[in-house]
């Protein structure tokens, strides 16, 4: 029975007995005032009967509320994505979520009841003990733990007390969060850092590569209109002398005996001038007749059997020649022989003690990247002509300017200058490049790389002509 249903009882007894006292000889005043205070006490009993019933009722809803929290806790530490666990004081795991279970790859109810420590790498137990006996004392820490059937992985450990009511420390909840994959994300990160690095490096090369590449051509390309012009003027000078000294020496001039030597040196000079002036041309007009597929296997052999009659015998010439590889390329025969020739020529030069001339023709495919592929030409397969010699070498320091126009070692009236300028231009011409390695006292070896083509049906030798270098 509820308390307000007690007090209507007793309400309802008293009343009761006041009907009875009323036909009894008891005193009906003091029976009406005992009556009144009872009611009094009876309506204080009902308001704190509805104070109890309304903080009974907020009781509940607390209650409720803590269940729904507890839950969610509850929840929250279950499905956590770091791994949590509550351990007594001597380290015996109480409660673990499934993070934890995943951490430690065995069944979360295996969990339960195991010392914490068989977990830990023996190197990382001395610390986890520290730390069990000192849960907040110390910073957070990173240890190795052991998985089952796994190899150990790194986890942050961050630790705290749990009191209980008195404040004595009850239990400890570990925090451990997986930092394998961090690390692994750092290293990561730094091996692309160091990736990206070389290849910037690697792209700042290939592009003062092609700067110096632009650089000399457009040098090339002024002096070339400088020389085209200088070239016309001196043909127009030097043609009427030519003339003029085939005319002298016919009968009908009667040029005296002594003379003759005279007017032949005049002759000679003037010639001299005019194959400079070719030479000039052919530097200024590179390469504009028709190309045709042209094995540098043949070409080197033609100027490799000139080159033989010519040089001293202090020279060899070795040729590495092979009928399976001729190297085909699709070029002008003229120019690309008259490169072949100032190479060859230039390497006698150099050999004035004697050495080898060694030639050799072949065809190699060229990647992106590969290191003897400049940053301007495209990859793929190149014929590639190799002239190479055992003479004085060329010092590093002269080497930049070697392909300059006019720029020459040899005495005044020796060389022109031209042979590499006008080389370097009739292979550019041609969609290729040229590379040169050397040593001083050891030799220099030039290649000429020209884009390769399929060898024809039927390869007949190309017919070519010898230029001077
Ligand atoms: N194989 C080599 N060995 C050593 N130095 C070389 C070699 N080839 C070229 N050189 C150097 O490069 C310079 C320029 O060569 P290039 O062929 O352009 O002109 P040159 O040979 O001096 O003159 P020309 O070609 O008119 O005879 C040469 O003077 C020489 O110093
Ligand atoms: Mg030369």
């Amino acid at each position: 029975m509820g308390i307000s249903q007690q007090i209507e009882a007793v309400y309802q007894r008293a009343l009761l007995l006041r009907q009875r006292a009323t036909t009894s000889p008891v005193e009906p005043a003091l029976l009406d005032e005992a009556l009144r205070e009872l009611y009094f006490v009876l309506e204080e009993l009902q308001a704190t009967d509805s104070d109890l019933q309304t903080q009974n009722q907020r009781l509940l809803d607390t209650q409720q509320q803590l269940d729904s929290e507890r839950q969610r806790y509850r929840t929250l530490f279950e499905l956590a994505p770091d791994g949590y666990l509550v351990t007594n004081c001597q380290g015996k795991i109480h409660k673990a979520n499934l993070a934890a279970a995943a951490l430690f790859a065995v069944p979360l109810v295996n969990l339960v009841n195991k010392p914490l420590i068989v977990f830990v790498e023996p190197a990382d137990r001395p610390q986890f003990q520290a730390r069990l006996a000192n849960p907040e004392g110390l910073p957070d820490w990173e240890m190795m733990i052991t998985q089952r059937q796994a190899s150990s992985r790194a986890v942050a450990i961050a630790t705290a007390t749990i009191k209980g009511t008195r404040g004595q420390k009850t239990a400890i909840l570990w925090s451990l969060r997986d930092i394998g994959r961090h690390k692994q994300m750092v290293q990561a990160l730094n091996t692309a850092q160091t990736d990206l690095e070389h290849q910037i490096e690697a792209r700042t090369a290939e592009l003062s590569e092609a700067h110096d590449h632009l650089e000399r051509s457009q040098r090339l390309d002024s002096l070339g209109t400088l020389a085209s012009e200088l070239a016309h003027d001196l043909r127009n000078a030097i043609g009427p002398l030519v003339t003029a000294t085939d005319l002298l020496m016919l009968p009908k001039y009667d040029l005296a005996e002594s003379a003759y030597p005279l007017v032949q040196m005049m002759k000679s000079s003037a010639r001299r001038s005019t194959d400079l002036i070719d030479q000039l041309l052919m530097f200024v007009r590179g390469t504009e007749g028709t190309r045709v597929p042209l094995a540098l296997g043949h070409a080197l052999g033609e100027v490799v059997t000139i080159i033989r009659s010519t040089v001293p015998q202090t020279i060899s010439v070795q040729s590495r020649l092979n009928d399976n590889d001729l190297a085909w390329v699709e070029a002008e025969p003229t120019p690309v022989h008259q490169v072949l020739m100032n190479l060859c020529l230039n390497a006698c030069h150099a050999m004035t003690a004697g050495g080898t001339l060694s030639v050799a023709a072949e065809t190699r495919q060229l990647d992106q990247g590969d290191p003897q592929l400049p940053a301007a030409d495209p990859p793929g397969r190149y014929g590639v002509a190799t002239v190479a010699d055992t003479g004085c070498g060329i010092a590093p320091d002269i080497m930049e300017r070697i392909f300059d126009p006019f720029f020459t070692t040899k005495a005044a009236g020796m060389g022109t200058g031209l042979g590499l300028a006008t080389a370097f231009r009739i292979v550019q011409n041609h969609g290729g490049f040229m590379r040169v390695e050397s040593q001083v006292g050891v030799g220099t070896q030039f290649e000429v790389f020209l884009p390769a083509i399929a060898a024809p049906a039927t390869a007949a030798p190309a017919i070519g002509r010898s230029g001077k270098a």
